[in-house]
């Protein structure tokens, strides 16, 4: 395959960025990202600077690989780059690929961006901390299937960002709304439930990340199929928390 591939280059987070095209050839079987991998080689051939861009396991379970493919997060398909193959663009196709867009995620280099705003949201709650003693055996703790596979799905984000660059609100809604669902459904996040989703809201409103108006471009681009569903369920466990935050204050609860 020919390529014409239109590519954010960006010296540093300061730095004039600007889109750069380049020929490349490709086969139908390569992965996206090792379309990227010969396109570098040759740049790094003729002495010229390789594109930035992150990645990881190349396995669909890191979430590194954040690229935005001719307008939407990850590509023309709803799975993550590394998993994007060449054979969903034509020969001929000029392809353009910019980094994630929101301010929250501020641009490092090229196509790295800066995503540890949803590590500081999963810092400020995201986590089981009460001492829940040694590991019993699974099938002690009876949880009801439905409600474990629930858990288990919300469980699935990988934290790619996908849904922030998706949303014209560059809300992160989707993703907070996965890992306080995973704990919210289960036993063993019941002692923090509240303080967690209170900490985790405010937190990604620090970050700066914007507020979700149902537009669930989200939902649509995440390559782990995460549902609104679970945004509901974070409005539902914000407005409770709120609700009965002076039983927190007074160390009391349900
Ligand atoms: S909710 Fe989906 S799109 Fe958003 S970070 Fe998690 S896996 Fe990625
Ligand atoms: S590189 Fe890990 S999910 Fe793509």
């Amino acid at each position: 395959m020919k390529l014409t591939v239109k590519v954010w280059r960006q010296a540093a987070p300061q730095a004039k960025g600007e889109l750069k095209s380049y020929q490349t050839h490709a086969s139908p079987d390569m992965s996206f990202l090792e379309m990227l991998d010969v396109l570098n080689q040759n740049l790094i051939k003729q002495g010229e600077e390789p594109i930035a861009f992150d990645h990881d396991c190349r396995e669909g379970i890191c979430g590194m690989c954040s690229l935005y493919i001719n307008g939407r997060p990850h590509g023309p398909k709803q799975t993550t780059t590394c998993q994007l193959h060449m054979r969903s663009f034509k020969d001929g196709e000029t392809i353009t690929i910019e980094p994630w867009r929101a301010k929250a995620f501020p641009i490092i280099k090229d196509l790295i961006v800066d995503r540890t705003a949803f590590d500081r949201i999963q810092q400020a709650g995201g986590y089981v901390s009460v001492n829940t003693g040694g590991v019993p055996d699974a099938n002690t703790i009876p949880i009801p299937k439905n409600i474990a596979e629930e858990a288990f799905e919300s469980a699935a984000c990988i934290g790619c960002g996908a849904c922030v660059a998706a949303c014209k609100n560059a809300s992160a809604m989707l993703f907070v709304s996965a890992k306080v669902s995973q704990f919210a459904l289960l036993p063993q996040g019941q002692a923090e439930r509240k303080q967690r989703v209170e900490k985790m809201a405010v937190k990604m409103d620090e970050e700066g990340f914007g507020a979700c108006t149902n537009t669930k471009a989200c939902e649509a681009e995440c390559p782990k199929e995460i549902k609104v569903t679970n945004i509901a369920r974070l409005n539902r466990e914000y407005y409770v928390a709120k609700l009965t935050s002076y039983e927190l204050a007074s160390g009391g609860g349900d």
